[in-house]
């Protein structure tokens, strides 16, 4: 039988209470009398920003294990003991509106509270930031942009393009740039290579080598419906406006029909949605201008009608 009353290792006490068949367990945390470490608050508050996302579990988990991974190292090197070598780039592998840019940005911030990286400051980039236009060139774009980066994370969006070429385009020389200075600057910045999975592993078949200097793989999965009707949520409540009940039923609806026929397709999942919400904002205010309807309960809502979808939602982005 549970003892009544025990110390988790968090540093929690949960008490149970056994009433009979039923039994119930309360958190008391107010019982902690002990001063939080400052390491231990710390991960509390990235607790608290990881959660403003939506689902990815896996990510929020992590990050949280690199931050432990990143201390305990840090208090082995002060009693002498051995510690394990810290490589923190990272690859992200997923569709695009899965959240990458999103965390990239994140861990920028948590990691600069952290005192990881001096600023945490992103800077994104792609192929076209990176690479010139002859011998030389593009060593020196890419230089050039390794020092904006510095103190934070430079995120490389779509980085299997800087391979596309072959062994004569210059997205080769972008590559090995970037290797030497990700090595000979490895605790001054933390680069991030982004892309579709697939695409990104036929990128680290092609260039062997790669894969070892990016311990830390991520995958981004394509959310639910019922995640991206939470992410459409908080869009909407973030900009003070919310949904109709009818509203979030074409929502739903939508997104379902919208998942059979993509797939395995390209859904762009959050940017979809930011899409959608966008220019249901503007229909909303072009409806509210032609009703001549100004209570703040009409300014605030977004009905089923305003919820305008594309025909074809691959190429929404496009407008
Ligand atoms: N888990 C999430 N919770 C809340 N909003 C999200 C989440 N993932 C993505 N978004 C939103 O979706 C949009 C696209 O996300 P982004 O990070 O740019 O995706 P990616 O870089 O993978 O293309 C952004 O507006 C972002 O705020
Ligand atoms: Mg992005």
């Amino acid at each position: 039988m549970d003892q009544p009353i025990r110390l988790k290792n968090n540093g929690q006490i949960s008490i149970t209470l056994n009433h009979r068949a039923k039994k119930e367990t309360v958190e008391v945390k107010e019982f902690v009398t002990e001063v939080a470490s400052p390491e231990y608050e710390l991960l509390k508050e990235i607790e608290q920003e990881l959660n403003t996302l939506v689902g990815l579990e896996e990510v929020k988990r992590i990050i949280k294990e690199i931050y432990a991974w990143i201390i305990i190292n840090q208090k082995r090197e002060q009693h002498g003991l051995k510690t394990g070598k810290q490589v923190l780039h990272m690859m992200f592998k997923g569709n695009p509106g899965t959240g990458k840019t999103t965390v990239a940005r994140l861990i920028g911030k948590l990691f600069h509270k952290a005192n990881i990286l001096s600023k945490g400051h992103l800077v994104e980039c792609e192929r076209a930031d990176l690479v010139g236009e002859y011998i030389g060139h593009t060593a020196q774009k890419t230089r050039d942009v390794i020092k904006k980066a510095i103190g934070g994370i430079l995120f490389i969006d779509e980085a299997y393009s800087l391979g596309r070429g072959g062994e004569k385009d210059f997205g080769k020389e972008a590559i090995d740039t970037l290797v030497k200075h990700m090595e000979d600057r490895q605790h001054e910045f933390i680069l991030i290579l982004a892309g579709y999975s697939r695409e990104m592993d036929g990128f680290l078949a092609l260039n062997p080598g790669l894969e070892s200097r990016f311990p830390i793989i991520i995958e981004f999965p394509d959310y639910s419906v019922e995640q991206l009707m939470k992410i459409a949520r908080k869009m909407v409540a973030e900009k003070e406006y919310v949904l109709s009940e009818e509203a979030e039923r074409k929502l739903r609806d939508h997104l379902i029909s919208v998942k059979l026929q993509m797939h395995g397709g390209r859904f762009s999942n959050g940017r979809y949605i930011r899409n959608v919400i966008e220019k249901s904002i503007r229909t909303q205010a072009m409806r509210l201008l032609t009703e001549n309807q100004y209570s703040k309960q009409d300014l605030l809502t977004l009905r089923a009608t305003d919820l305008v979808f594309p025909k074809d939602p691959t190429t929404f982005s496009l407008y």
